[in-house]
């Protein structure tokens, strides 16, 4: 798909609402730096998810996959004034020590919780210690393990609360039920996990843009 002209809209978007923040820059640079993948959402996105957070007055945010951060910082910008906190779950020591110098030098370190290991042993310790529900979740690590992730989710979730889910669409490869690849596979689990499960009500957006064609779920947690 030739998504020249939606990468200009987001530009131009970005110059309104997403643009001059350097906090934000400086944490895509020290990504890049960090030789880390440049697969953190984008600008737009990340405003976007804060400002979901933001309309939810989410206290406590979960995050499955930090990468160097960036999405993480979003997401702690969108917490509710007066405290708050963004759990991330990650499994690679060079991120995770990406994002905690990160979240220091944007001044957030205290609202900033990385848990470092795989996110399925890190999820299972949270529900076997009762850790407090979560108000906003975010999945966004490895696309074979969302199914597994989206059940461990529901149960740290409160009634109300709002699960995230990054890259459903995979440049479009999901609507093909024939692929071999493992995270399309994972991909369309997950979507077809989150209908099946009466607990939920999810729908999907489809996203273009300087991420190419991609979409995000969204399930609230009844
Ligand atoms: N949310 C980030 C991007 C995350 S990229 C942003 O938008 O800025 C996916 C991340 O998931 C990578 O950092 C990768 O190391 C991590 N990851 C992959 N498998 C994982 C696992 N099993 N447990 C925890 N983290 C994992
Ligand atoms: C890719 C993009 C992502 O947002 C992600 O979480 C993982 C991989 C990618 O484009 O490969
Ligand atoms: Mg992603």
């Amino acid at each position: 798909m030739d998504s020249t002209l939606a990468v200009d809209v987001d530009r131009y978007l970005e110059s309104l609402f997403a643009d001059g923040d350097a906090a934000m820059e400086a944490v895509l640079k020290s990504s890049s730096e960090a030789g880390l993948s440049p697969i953190a959402v984008s600008p737009l996105q990340g405003a976007f998810l804060s400002l979901l957070a933001s309309a939810m007055g989410a206290k406590r945010i979960l995050e499955i996959g930090a990468l160097g951060g960036y999405s993480t910082l979003w997401l702690a910008r969108g917490l509710s004034a007066g405290g708050g906190v963004v759990k991330t779950l990650e499994i690679d020591p060079k991120s995770v020590a990406t994002v905690r110098a990160n979240a220091k030098a944007a001044g957030l370190a205290d609202k900033v919780d990385v848990v470092e290991g795989p996110a399925a042993l890190s999820l299972e310790a949270m529900i076997e210690r009762g850790e407090p529900p979560f108000d906003f979740i975010f999945i966004d690590a490895d696309k074979e393990n969302y199914p597994l992730y989206l059940d461990l989710s529901v149960r740290l979730a409160r009634p109300g609360a709002l699960i995230v889910a990054d890259n459903v669409v995979w440049k479009g490869e999901i609507a093909d039920g024939k692929s071999t690849s493992a995270a399309v596979k994972g991909l369309r689990a997950y979507l077809e996990q989150a209908s099946a499960d009466t607990r939920l009500k999810t729908s999907v957006i489809q996203t273009l843009g300087v991420k190419g064609h991609d979409g995000f779920a969204f399930s609230l947690v009844l």
